[in-house]
């Protein structure tokens, strides 16, 4: 079977990590997941910062100092930032509320999607992100387009972060999320939006299991 690029974008909390990391295991692919990109950059920044308010010059200016690399382990990722395992760091709330200013940088997204773009060369790829379809890789064979209701996505969000033990209200989890929705959007350079020739799926009423079904359908009848 030819290997191909799989693009899976959409807003947060949407199942596009679990979604990924669950077909990248069938299909034999890399998962690549370009979120804790952002957030690794951001966390960098912040942690440059000791008063927590991000310095975009200085950000800017340090981008070469910034390594970051993934290890896998079956069904498990974990992000490195300079050598250092920081994937229960980049998901704590400073970051979740950071990482969309960082991420509107159009120097910090040359930054990623020239890295994004290298580790797709050789295809057998998943990446699930906001632009791989439309910018990282427009010309990838399987795109998919995910959204479904702020509330059901504040939720989900909400019991994640009851998991890595971040008790948040669920109010405040709903701003945030609609907040990093509206920077997302709106941006000026690579927003999100729907690539013309992606699948979009709603999936507030799904299970992840009825969506995996379809895209894995859908990747098998491409691949076949
Ligand atoms: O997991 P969640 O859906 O909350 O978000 P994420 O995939 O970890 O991405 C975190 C943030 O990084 C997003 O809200 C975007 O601001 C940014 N991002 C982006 O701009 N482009 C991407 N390809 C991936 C993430």
């Amino acid at each position: 079977m030819k290997k191909i690029i799989v693009a899976i974008d959409g807003f947060a909390s949407t199942g596009k990590s679990s979604l990924a990391k669950l077909l990248a295991e069938t299909l034999d692919y890399t998962y690549i997941d370009t979120g804790a990109m952002y957030r690794a950059v951001t966390y960098y920044a912040l942690q440059q910062e000791p008063q927590g308010n991000i310095n975009q010059e200085r950000l800017i200016l340090n981008l070469d100092q910034i390594k970051i690399h993934f290890e896998y382990t079956h069904l498990d990722h974990q992000t490195f930032l300079n050598g250092v395992n920081v994937s229960k760091e980049i998901r704590l709330s400073q970051v979740n509320s950071e990482v969309s200013k960082v991420a509107k940088i159009s120097e910090v997204r040359a930054f990623l999607v020239s890295q994004q773009q290298k580790l797709g060369v050789d295809k057998g790829i998943i990446m699930d992100g906001r632009d791989i379809g439309t910018v990282v890789f427009p010309e990838a064979e399987c795109k998919f387009f995910l959204k479904a209701l702020p509330e059901i996505r504040a939720k989900r969000r909400q019991l994640e972060q009851i998991e890595i033990g971040n008790e948040e209200s669920l109010a405040s989890v709903l701003a945030s999320i609609k907040e990093r929705d509206l920077i997302d959007s709106t941006r000026i350079d690579s927003p999100l939006v729907k690539a013309d020739d992606a699948i979009e799926i709603e999936v507030s009423e799904k299970s992840l299991e009825e969506v995996y079904q379809q895209l894995h359908e859908h990747i098998i009848k491409t691949i076949s």
